[in-house]
């Protein structure tokens, strides 16, 4: 048993995305069909149909999602028919040596679903982070299914499921921003917007806003950032140092994902501070840095996968705070589309105006 719904595929390498009729299967063992409320269109969508992930074309895209449990298969017992969800790409395995020594945000094998969803020639789609929600319903592992309040509209409930989750778990876990730290975030997109607002959150002394748009900067100082900078018109770093005492910052995030970005955080912290990297690069990319100043500045160079969140502690735990009134996720989305209208979300990506385009269905 199958059913088709309609979905929006990336069908090869710089080609506008369709929408499409695909199949999705009953679920197997361990499986949630989910149908989809609300995704949120998210950078790295882009970066799929680009071709800058993998060249596993089509793609189904989508995957900052919430949703209502539909149907769950054998051995499903976390998560129920009727249960509002924000999907993860993170389902843990428990058993893999990072899940084993007690780190499972770090865990190696997580589990995404077995059966593939496949278009109406039975060709096989490859879903983005496993999810693929720009759908009516998806299929997915039922442990990428995280239960949380259903009081929380699905539009700003599913950001948590990837950029606005990696931006304040890059701040919160990845670079354990403290009080009184002096934070920069570098690219204000919905990724470091969320960054800014986690940086917040832990209570940083001073928070550094850089993007090359102002419309940006406004809304990242709308989420808590205590000074902006427009690199078009100044050095990013010289700014940065010159706000923090002529020393540098003691966190930096870089939300962009290019090596000229990732050089301004390397240089724009203190000594001994933290470099979270957190923005996406492409094949491609190249870094080049003198090895006597990745030694001699000393501190931590780290990356942030999903804000190394674990979704069953920080999803229903981030859901609370919102509906307290103390984390202002409605802020994130700028606009609600169709399903039809992705390509012109990824379109308005760049003009700056757009923190997050969420498709409600
Ligand atoms: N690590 C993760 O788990 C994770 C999760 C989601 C997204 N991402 C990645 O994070 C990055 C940002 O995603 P997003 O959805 O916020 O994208 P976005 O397009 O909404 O935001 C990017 C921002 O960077 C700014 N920018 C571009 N060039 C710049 C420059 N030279 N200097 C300063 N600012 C610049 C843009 O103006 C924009 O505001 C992407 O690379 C995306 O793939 C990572
Ligand atoms: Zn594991
Ligand atoms: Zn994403």
């Amino acid at each position: 048993m199958s059913q088709q719904v309609r979905a929006v595929v990336a069908r090869s390498k710089g080609a506008p995305v369709s929408l499409e009729t695909i199949i999705v299967p009953d679920p197997g063992p361990g499986e949630a069909v989910v149908r989809i409320e609300a995704c949120g269109v998210c950078h790295t969508d882009l970066h799929y149909r680009e071709g800058g992930i993998s060249d596993d074309f089509p793609f189904l895209l989508g995957h900052e999602a919430a949703g209502v449990v539909e149907a769950v298969g054998d051995g499903v017992t976390d998560v129920a028919p009727g249960d509002f969800v924000i999907l993860n790409w993170r389902a843990v395995c428990g058993n893999c040596r990072a899940c084993l020594r007690g780190r499972p945000w770090y865990c190696f094998n997580t589990h995404n679903a077995k059966q593939k969803m496949t278009l109406t020639d039975g060709t096989e789609l490859s879903p983005a982070l496993g999810i693929g929600a720009f759908a009516e319903k998806t299929l997915v592992a039922a442990g990428q299914c995280t239960k949380v309040d259903r009081r929380a509209s699905a539009a700003a409930a599913g950001l948590l499921g990837c950029g606005v989750m990696a931006g304040i778990g890059a701040a919160l876990n990845t670079g354990a921003v403290g009080r009184g730290d002096t934070v920069a975030v570098i690219g204000c997109g919905g990724v470091g917007a969320a960054a800014v607002l986690g940086s917040n959150l832990a209570g940083a002394g001073r928070i550094i806003a850089v993007d090359i748009d102002d419309q940006k900067l406004e809304t990242a100082r709308r989420l808590g950032a205590t000074h902006s900078v427009n690199s078009r018109e100044s050095d990013a770093v010289e700014a940065i140092r010159e706000l923090t005492g002529g020393f540098g910052a003691d966190v930096v995030i870089e939300a962009v994902g290019r090596p000229e970005t990732y050089r301004q955080a390397f240089y724009a912290r203190d000594l001994a501070g933290t470099v979270v990297l957190v923005g996406v690069p492409t094949p491609e990319m190249k870094l080049e840095l003198p090895l006597l100043d990745v030694f001699g500045r000393g501190g931590a160079l780290k990356s942030s996968w999903y804000g190394d969140c674990l979704p069953s502690r920080d999803f229903p735990m981030l859901i609370d705070l919102h509906l307290q009134g103390r984390l202002p996720l409605d802020a994130f989305v700028t606009e609600t589309i169709q399903l039809d209208e992705v390509e012109k979300a990824f379109e308005r990506m760049h003009q700056g105006d757009v923190l997050r385009s969420v498709v409600v269905l």
